[in-house]
């Protein structure tokens, strides 16, 4: 192609193996799910170009068509969507990496609502898909896609597809899964051979171990292996959108887990309460020390329906009383509550107990906890319960298990049930590793490798 536009599409492109059969291939929709840091956007937006320069423009570029950058008149459309502002910038990057100056006609990319128009004519308007009542517009002629799972129920099907129909526009799709959600179902299902395959689509799949244009990456990748919980590794390495489904703590073992350990407060550098409320439902505190090597013991469990946490009365049991108890027992440092009740904080502090609101981040807390209750190759864990003192505990962190995927909702949340004694547990670990660990676990590669 000569004048402004030279870009090369010949038959290589310098991608890897994956990249190079999306390259060349013509499907009208092409779904990509791979492991992070497989290259999915820079070969997305290579194919974008492509797609653009190739496919659409090659066969207009004779015709006589009214069109001007100054009326905003393009004579070809497109859309990069992302489900967030956050991704919508990323993408942009990524476009930007692969986008010969040279093919810049006016660059909006900065705009709030940001666009792209290239040579000759022809308009990328960039869009996130956080608001979908904003994503309205004429037929454009295509569109990618960008971390497509995380898109918000409906927006593909009652937003995004039909601006599609008229043109007959092509579509590209990336992401990492994240559990089966409506993405298989109304995405990858049409991709993939099967009932619901629709032969205008094609489906790629990668692990991100296959990107061998970053020599980092089998290291990198290798080393999560062995220290990642094993649900994590899959999905974002292995792009297994099956990995969030039955139990959460599924490394959790009862022989190497639970165990009549020896308790000797001086093994701990900080000892914790974590408290749930609850008051017709199970309340309750666990006891946990932490180790000079950020392993975590849980002492002892105090559960119990049906008790407030202060009383006038002062022969009735309460959740004060409790809490004092094991603050002399234990020489606890201070007790991470659910942040849901902060009267009751304000009850534990007057009665002397110094007593927080406890982190709520549901996946970062039990990600720590799944990092730490995961066995290395030496059959080694840094989490242990204490056999006699914690029996509901060790009973119900095995049933704790993530919510079934109903009308294609995300599915990675945890069910509601038998999550009392889970999340004080999750309170007093992930608040405790946040101020008392040297590094989350999830952070300890890199300072290892900074190191
Ligand atoms: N064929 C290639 N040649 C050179 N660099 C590449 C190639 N493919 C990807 N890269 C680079 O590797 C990095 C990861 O690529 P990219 O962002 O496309 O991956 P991704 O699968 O979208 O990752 P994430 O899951 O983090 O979004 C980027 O810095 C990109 O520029
Ligand atoms: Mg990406």
């Amino acid at each position: 192609m000569g004048g402004p536009i030279s870009i090369n599409f010949g038959k290589t492109i310098g991608g890897h193996r994956g990249q190079e059969e999306i390259w060349n291939d013509d499907h009208r929709f092409i779904d990509m799910m791979m492991g992070r840091r497989w290259g999915k956007d820079w070969i997305a937006s290579k194919k974008t170009l492509k797609n653009i320069y190739q496919r659409d423009f090659l066969s207009i570029k004779d015709q006589e068509i009214k069109c001007s950058m100054r009326r905003n008149m393009p004579r070809l459309l497109y859309w990069c969507v992302a489900p967030d502002y956050a991704l919508c910038r990323i993408q942009i990057k990524k476009l930007f990496e692969v986008l010969p100056d040279s093919l810049i006609q006016y660059d909006g990319s900065r705009a709030s609502q940001p666009f792209l128009w290239l040579y000759p004519e022809i308009k990328l308007e960039f869009k996130s898909a956080e608001k979908p009542e904003r994503l309205v517009g004429e037929g454009i002629n295509g569109l990618y896609i960008t971390e497509t799972a995380r898109l918000k129920k409906n927006v593909w099907n009652d937003n995004l597809r039909p601006t599609l129909a008229d043109k007959k526009g092509w579509g590209l799709f990336t992401t990492t899964p994240l559990g089966r959600n409506w993405y298989i179902d109304e995405i990858r299902s049409l991709a993939e051979p099967g009932e619901h395959h629709d032969p205008e689509w094609i489906a790629y799949y990668g692990k991100t171990i296959e990107n061998t244009k970053n020599p980092n990456l089998i290291d990198e990748v290798n080393k999560a292996k062995k220290s990642m919980p094993k649900k994590y590794f899959l999905r974002n390495y292995e792009a297994c959108p099956d990995a969030f489904q039955g139990q959460i703590y599924d490394e959790f073992s009862y022989d190497k887990h639970v165990q009549d350990f020896e308790i000797n407060l001086d093994n701990y550098k900080v000892i914790i309460g974590g408290q749930d409320w609850g008051y017709t439902h199970h309340g309750g505190f666990v006891i946990i020390g932490i180790t000079n090597d950020d392993a975590v013991d849980v002492l002892e469990e105090y559960t119990q329906d049906r008790i407030p946490v202060v009383s006038e009365n002062e022969h009735q049991d309460t959740w004060v009383k409790r809490a004092k108890e094991a603050e002399e027992k234990y020489g606890t440092e201070l007790f991470y509550c659910g942040p849901d009740q902060p009267v009751y904080i304000a009850a534990y502090r007057e009665a002397g107990i110094d007593a927080t609101a406890a982190n709520n981040s549901v996946h970062a807390g039990i990600q720590t906890i799944s990092t730490l209750m995961h066995i290395d190759e030496n059959g080694h864990t840094q989490f242990r319960i204490h056999k006699t003192n914690c029996k509901r505990l060790a009973k119900y962190l095995p049933a704790y298990s993530w919510r079934e995927a109903r009308d294609g909702e995300m599915s990675e949340e945890p069910a509601k049930v038998n999550d009392d004694e889970c999340d004080m547990l999750r309170y007093a670990v992930y608040s405790a590793a946040r101020k008392w660990f040297r590094y989350l676990p999830e952070q300890r590669n890199q300072h290892r490798e900074a190191a």
